[in-house]
């Protein structure tokens, strides 16, 4: 039974929880309201993150010790089994004192000496959504067990708190996913900008580079030959620059022909070879059965450089690079338990190096255009928004699989087209 004033002092907490933004704020005004309507000091809770994966154990930072709230945060919840058991409860308990618990994690009880614990389950619609702690530290505070009212009025509490955090996971899930609609707006922007501009480019370099060509014959011997084999050298770096902008932006129309896989690779080995330094070793695994893929060559050439120069400059001091292709056949069970797959019969190309690796805060951010870990002077960061964008031009995907410092593998997709002649 709750008494008036708890009644009263519960209304204006839901009131200031409205305002709440986050965890941490909801958190001060939780504990604010434990203080004044309780015996008791601290509070806590752990909530499952919104991707549902984790639990976060936020502390109450103001009124509470500093330092228990951090050591509490810095705990990983699926390592130890006294959180465990907190956020596995499903009903709320009280244990009076933690030192004569058998369950207790005694390192914990140690370190913070924790006392009386009083847990609510917090729940909402049905789901777990983490646990709700009020407690005593130390002997100062001691062992306290609560009076009924302070008991339904925790209780109380909790199921308050349930509600603002599903609320507040809701919010942060909605801007996640405007994050992404913005994104994809701003790349669709980008390609078109990009592809109106290349093409014009093209043809400025084509009188460039012609001209400049007409120029060195000409200067054969003069003391301005050099400054023109530069400003061919200039030119070609452009045009290739050129030549990715107009990939990835969609200019050009495909040009899809069934083509074995391996025999591009085959081809387009002999140019990688020239672009990589004699510390670098090049292995191509040519693939058990026919790959035949519908593809424009001309773009999955493109692919296959932009992924070599990419291994080259991830291997400053040698490696390994090799292009492995193989079939991959992804059925509906794969894909329900690897969500970046696709269901469908595969070509894949790899190409596997010995290099540094992406770090994993890096993963997604790589595809972007633009994205660049490199000096100006070296990287645009177009190399792999064309290999994604060619990826999906002829319908497959692209994933990157990186273990730090040891290495990294981009694994291109490409549905499987009957053989010719078979069809
Ligand atoms: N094989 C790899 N190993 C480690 N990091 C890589 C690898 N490939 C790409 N990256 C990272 O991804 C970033 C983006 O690559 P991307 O090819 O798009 O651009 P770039 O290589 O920096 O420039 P550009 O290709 O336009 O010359 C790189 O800067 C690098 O940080
Ligand atoms: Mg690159």
């Amino acid at each position: 039974m709750l008494a008036r004033m708890d009644v009263d002092a519960l209304l204006n907490l839901s009131r200031r929880l409205h305002a709440a933004r986050d965890l941490d704020a909801v958190m001060a005004e939780v504990a604010v309201a434990i203080r004044e309507a309780t015996r008791y000091r601290r509070a806590w809770m752990a909530v499952r993150t919104a991707d549902g994966e984790r639990f976060r154990v936020v502390g109450d930072r103001a009124g509470g010790d500093p330092a228990v709230s951090a050591r509490l945060e810095a705990m990983e919840v699926s390592k130890d089994p006294y959180l465990q058991r907190c956020v596995s409860a499903t009903a709320p308990f009280v244990i009076d004192d933690l030192r004569r618990d058998p369950d207790a994690n005694q390192d914990h009880v140690e370190a913070l000496g924790p006392r009386t614990v009083i847990l609510v389950p917090m729940v909402r619609l049905a789901e777990r959504v983490g646990a709700f702690v009020v407690g005593t530290y130390g002997d100062a505070e001691g062992v306290m067990p609560p009076t009924p009212g302070e008991y339904a009025f925790i209780i109380q509490v909790a199921s308050l708190v349930s509600v603002v955090v599903g609320r507040i996971h809701a919010e942060e899930q909605r801007a996640a996913l405007e994050r992404q609609v913005g994104r994809s707006q701003r790349l669709e922007a980008l390609g078109r900008l990009a592809g109106g501009i290349s093409h014009d480019f093209n043809n400025l370099l084509v009188t460039i580079m012609g001209n400049a060509e007409l120029a060195l014959d000409l200067l054969e011997g003069h003391p301005a030959e050099e400054l023109v084999v530069d400003v061919k050298a200039a030119a070609d770096r452009a045009a290739a620059l050129t030549r990715q902008l107009l990939a990835f932006s969609r200019g050009q129309p495909l040009d899809r022909r069934p083509l074995d896989v391996a025999e591009v690779i085959g081809g387009t080995a002999r140019f990688i070879r020239r672009l990589l330094p004699t510390t670098i070793a090049l292995e191509v695994v040519p693939p058990a059965e026919p790959s035949v893929v519908l593809a424009d060559r001309g773009q999955l050439e493109q692919v296959l450089v932009n992924l070599a120069v990419n291994a080259r400059d991830a291997m400053p001091s040698g490696g390994r690079l090799t292009f492995e292709t193989r079939r991959v056949v992804l059925d509906a069970d794969f894909v329900a338990t690897h969500p970046w797959g696709r269901v469908g019969d595969f070509v894949v190309v790899s190409a596997i190096d010995t290099g540094r690796g992406v770090p994993p805060e890096l993963r997604e951010r790589i595809f972007e255009p633009f994205f660049s870990s490199k000096p100006a002077s070296r990287g645009t960061g177009l190399g792999l928004a064309v290999v994604d964008t060619v990826a999906r031009q002829h319908n497959g995907f692209v994933r990157v699989r990186s273990g730090d410092e040891s290495g990294s593998a981009f694994d291109l997709y490409l549905p499987r087209a009957p053989e010719p002649g078979r069809a």
